[in-house]
């Protein structure tokens, strides 16, 4: 009689952390669900223009050595196509479409995303050595995609 109460209290047991190990990946998946990662984020590909901070796209200063580049891309241009960065400045490129998928790349740097509409699409990098850079679109995109190119300068 002993031995089947002991089973039952570690059969409780057990049951019991089953529900607490269950519960602890719920909510915390949940959680994660609500803060979603940058990569994920959403935006509306018709109001691109009227969204922040896609309503002024260009390079907003955050701190110390540290910027935004909010770039708004659609067939066939990159808004800002002419960008002027200070050397060594932490820069976080956000980018979004307006209409069909295209790329941004930056040869030279370790930058290299998709720009997907529906989505903001974001990468941090450091800009250590002066000079000139260019954007290119890597995602065929149409007639004009070749010719889909931004230039950043880089300054002392
Ligand atoms: Cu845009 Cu190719």
């Amino acid at each position: 009689m002993h031995i089947h109460k002991y089973e039952k209290i570690w059969l409780t047991f057990g049951i019991g952390c089953l529900i607490v190990f269950l519960t602890v990946v719920g909510v915390s998946a949940f959680a994660a669900g609500q803060q979603p990662p940058s990569c994920l984020t959403t935006i509306d590909p018709e109001k691109v223009d009227t969204t922040p901070p896609f309503d002024q796209p260009g390079l907003v200063k955050k701190g110390d050595n540290e910027y935004e580049l909010n770039i708004v891309v659609a067939a066939f241009s990159f808004t800002p196509n002419a960008i002027e960065i200070p050397k060594g400045a932490k820069v976080t490129i956000n980018v979004t479409s307006k209409d069909v998928i295209h790329g941004f790349q930056i040869p030279g740097t370790n930058v290299n995303m998709m720009v997907e509409p529906g989505y903001v699409n974001s990468l941090t990098t450091t800009f250590d050595e002066p000079g000139e850079y260019t954007i290119l679109c890597n995602e065929y995109c149409g007639a004009g995609h070749h010719m889909m190119t931004a230039r950043i300068k880089v300054v002392e």
